[in-house]
């Protein structure tokens, strides 16, 4: 598998990391088993940037991990993060919370859960507006000092608090969602602002959450309690909308020889070598199938095509429902 640099200190990862939320958290249908078999699959195959988060369970998440990783842990790069708060009762507040004396008190819960005495890139996964960008980004910058945490990286940030949080402490990664489906970072400044200050970039859901995969056609084929039948994209016109776009990208994953989730991920791959997606699946047969995309090269030609069927802001509805789309861009 093909390393790539995220930012200006020396982090290295796999070109495809692993996305590991849906296997405890938000997706349904949950398979320890199976998850686990991931997870050693991927690093068999070379996908060793490993994604979690406090939140994701909570904890949950960050435990599977530790217990897959037992007696294997310099074999990857293992990415998680703070900041959706999570209560004394370890249930989330629907708050963020970006200060110091949390922050300190939440790596050191993650370094116990991943049993290991360091994060390879730590995430402030939502900026908290209620505190200043300096304050939590001074206390990050004693993390990388104390050797708790190697590199640190921001999620769902506006390019001004990019800078600043750069400023205080250097920032290696900035984790956004984008997708054929989710363009935005090209247009609000944030992609521009990582490639200025020369940041790498890890887009998240880069499958659209599972949509462009072309396997979830009707809100119903999401299971009982998947987070996604909130989400406005998959929901009525909306959802009807975004699939006349994804028949005309299937048309062009079939003309290429490659599946829909493939042409997906190798398109997010070219935009650039400062960039690393991390798409998620709690199954080796997918896992296998997107790490082929690694493989796949599009042609201008190819680029081109997938521009007119999908260009910016071609997805119809929110990414977010209304409350959790006003925690972006902070
Ligand atoms: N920073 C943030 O705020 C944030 C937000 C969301 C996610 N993330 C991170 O980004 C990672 C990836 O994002 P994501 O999981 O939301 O979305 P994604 O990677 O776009 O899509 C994941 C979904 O696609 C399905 N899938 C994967 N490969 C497939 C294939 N080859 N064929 C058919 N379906 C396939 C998965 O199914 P199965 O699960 O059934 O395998 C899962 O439902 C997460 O795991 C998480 O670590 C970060």
């Amino acid at each position: 598998m093909e390393q790539r640099t995220l930012g200006g200190q020396g982090l290295r990862v796999s070109a495809l990391g692993l996305g590991c939320m849906g296997m405890t958290f938000a997706y349904g249908g949950q398979d320890d088993t199976e998850s686990r078999a991931t997870i050693e699959r991927a690093i068999e195959l070379g996908v060793t940037f490993l994604d979690t988060a406090d939140m994701y369970g909570p904890h949950t998440n960050e435990e599977l991990l530790g217990s897959v990783l037992a007696g294997r842990r310099d074999e990857v790069v293992l990415a998680t993060k703070f900041g959706n708060e999570i209560g004394p009762d370890g249930q989330g507040t629907g708050r963020v919370n970006g200060r110091p004396d949390y922050l300190r008190g939440q790596i050191d819960g993650s370094l116990a859960r991943l049993g290991t005495d360091h994060v390879d890139l730590y995430y402030q996964h939502r900026v908290d507006p209620d505190v200043p960008i300096e304050e939590t980004w001074g206390a990050l910058g004693e993390l990388v000092e104390a050797g708790k945490v190697r590199y640190l990286g921001i999620s769902e940030a506006a390019p001004d608090t990019i800078r600043r949080a750069h400023a205080t402490a250097p920032m290696s990664a900035v984790q956004t969602e984008y997708s054929l489906f989710t363009r935005d970072v090209e247009d609000n400044g944030v992609l521009a602002t990582c490639r200025e200050l020369g940041i790498g970039f890890v887009p998240y859901s880069p499958i659209g959450r599972g949509f462009l995969s072309g396997t979830i056609r009707r809100t119903e084929d999401l299971p009982e309690g998947d987070w996604r039948r909130n989400s406005p994209r998959f929901q009525g016109e909306a959802l009807q909308a975004n699939l006349r776009v994804l028949d005309e990208v299937n048309a062009l994953a079939e003309r290429k020889g490659v599946t829909p989730t493939q042409l997906a991920l190798a398109w997010v791959l070219a935009q650039g070598s400062d960039v690393a997606p991390i798409p998620g699946t709690k199954r080796r047969r997918y896992l296998e199938e997107n790490a082929g995309a690694a493989d796949v090269t599009l042609t201008a030609e190819e680029l081109e095509a997938i521009e007119k069927v999908a260009p910016v802001g071609v997805a119809s509805g929110e990414r977010y429902p209304a409350a959790a789309m006003r925690m972006l861009h902070q």
